[in-house]
């Protein structure tokens, strides 16, 4: 049993690979398409699969020598019986009995043996499932010790998700409404999102620290532009915020919940799913309302033109239409920002944070969808190159690389 075991959990994890390229395929297959780069995909993708025969070519071979020993156990051991009467019958202890009653004799010790051989042959054939077993279970217990080490770190955090929240908070302009009172006598003007005291962190797989001694506050009413050179650690920073990423030293608190009326995140790559138009606007919440719930529609096609996605709405046929397609084969980067952003003005959170979120789209767009930002009362945390972003924000965190950053408050002219 032994060698067969770490062959499995070898055997599983190259299975897992190998779909994962497969998977990798399917999704990027037209930029592999414009570098002709079919045939280095397919070499690839052969010596995984390769690779994954290999050692199931081992694991055949050592379960085939497994199972020859258990049938050549329990093969030998109806023999054994046969063998174990023989003897005291050829010594001459039973010479004395008739034929008949010795064939008795021999066809009751011969049940009695076999019997008891089957019984134990029985416990030897667990062997093949218990090996198996012992396979899955290590790789179960792999997981789950990941698991549970990635739970130990987030576990004082207590990350809460959009979906946890309770149906009341999913949109309408109603329960806006009512929960305005709440948040009045908390004093709205002054909520905090971030309070970060001397916080440094580093890359992930490095030891130089990407931000040190980092102490910042943000706060509603207060935007701020992260700017600085690739790779200095901006999108790290927004890891470090979201809690996707341990800090090194410092404190780090996160004053205010996830979603509407909290804090939304809209990542560098923009994320879709598969379903309609609407699906992908109300994301990451989920289709509760009767499908033509009026003030909902309204807010989304308002935003959806607001945006200028206009003529996408007039592709899909309409909000709800099932659409076969992947949106990432059937959106330009652009629209794809644009659909981002169509989809926090749906939400409407207290505070957005928006990683390169404009990149792909003109100055002019940009400056529509900064001033909705506003209009709708959003408190942004942008990261961007662009100098034209200045304007839209309050202070500027410049992070210069080798942990060193610099903040400083926009002077705006009006
Ligand atoms: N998943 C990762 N694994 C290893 N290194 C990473 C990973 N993500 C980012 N890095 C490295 O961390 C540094 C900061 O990355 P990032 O915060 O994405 O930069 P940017 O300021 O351009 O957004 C870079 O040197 C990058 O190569
Ligand atoms: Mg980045």
């Amino acid at each position: 049993m032994g060698p067969i075991i770490p062959t499995l959990v070898q055997q599983e994890k190259l299975e897992g690979d190998f779909r994962f390229k497969h998977m990798q395929v399917r999704v990027n297959a037209e930029s592999a398409a414009f570098y002709r780069a079919g045939r280095v995909e397919q070499m690839r993708t052969d010596r995984i699969l390769q690779e994954l025969l290999r050692t199931q070519g081992r694991l055949v071979t050592r379960e085939l020598r497994l199972y020859i020993g258990v049938n050549i156990f329990n093969y030998l051991g109806s023999i054994v019986s046969y063998l174990a009467i023989a003897i005291p019958i050829f010594a001459g202890r039973y010479d004395g009995l008739a034929p008949a009653d010795l064939i008795e004799l021999v066809s009751k010790n011969a049940f009695v043996s076999i019997y008891l051989i089957n019984c134990f042959s029985r416990l030897i054939d667990l062997s093949t499932t218990v090996s198996e077993l012992a396979g899955y279970t290590h790789r179960i217990g792999e997981l789950q010790e990941a698991i549970g080490r990635l739970s130990a770190s987030r576990g004082r955090r207590g990350a809460s998700t959009l979906e946890d929240l309770p149906p009341s908070h999913e949109s309408g302009l109603d329960s806006e409404e009512e929960e305005e009172g709440e948040m009045d006598g908390q004093g709205q003007s002054d909520h905090t999102a971030f309070i970060l005291e001397r916080v440094s962190f580093t890359a992930p797989w490095s030891e130089e620290l990407l931000v040190k001694n980092l102490t910042l506050k943000i706060t509603s009413g207060q935007s701020l532009l992260i700017i600085g050179n690739t790779g200095t650690g901006k999108t790290t920073l927004l890891r470090v915020l979201n809690g996707l990423r341990e800090i090194t030293q410092g404190s780090l608190r996160m004053a205010t919940c996830f979603g509407p009326r909290g804090i939304l995140f809209l990542p560098q790559k923009p994320y879709f799913t598969d379903g309609t138009l609407r699906e992908q606007v109300i994301y990451p919440l989920k289709e509760i309302y009767p499908l033509s719930g009026s003030a909902d529609d309204k807010r989304i096609l308002h935003f959806l033109e607001a945006t200028g996605l206009g003529p996408l709405l007039k592709r899909t046929g309409g909000l709800d239409e099932r659409v076969g397609w992947n949106w990432y084969d059937v959106l330009s980067p652009g629209e794809m920002q644009q659909l981002t952003f169509a989809r926090l003005f749906y939400h409407q959170p207290e505070f957005a944070v928006l990683d390169e979120a404009t990149s792909a789209l003109t100055e002019e767009t940009e400056a529509e969808l900064y001033h909705i930002c506003t209009h709708l009362g959003m408190t942004v945390v942008s990261v961007g190159h662009r100098s034209s972003l200045e304007k839209y924000h309050d202070s500027v965190l410049h992070l210069l690389g080798d942990g060193k950053w610099e903040l400083s408050a926009v002077q705006h002219h009006t």
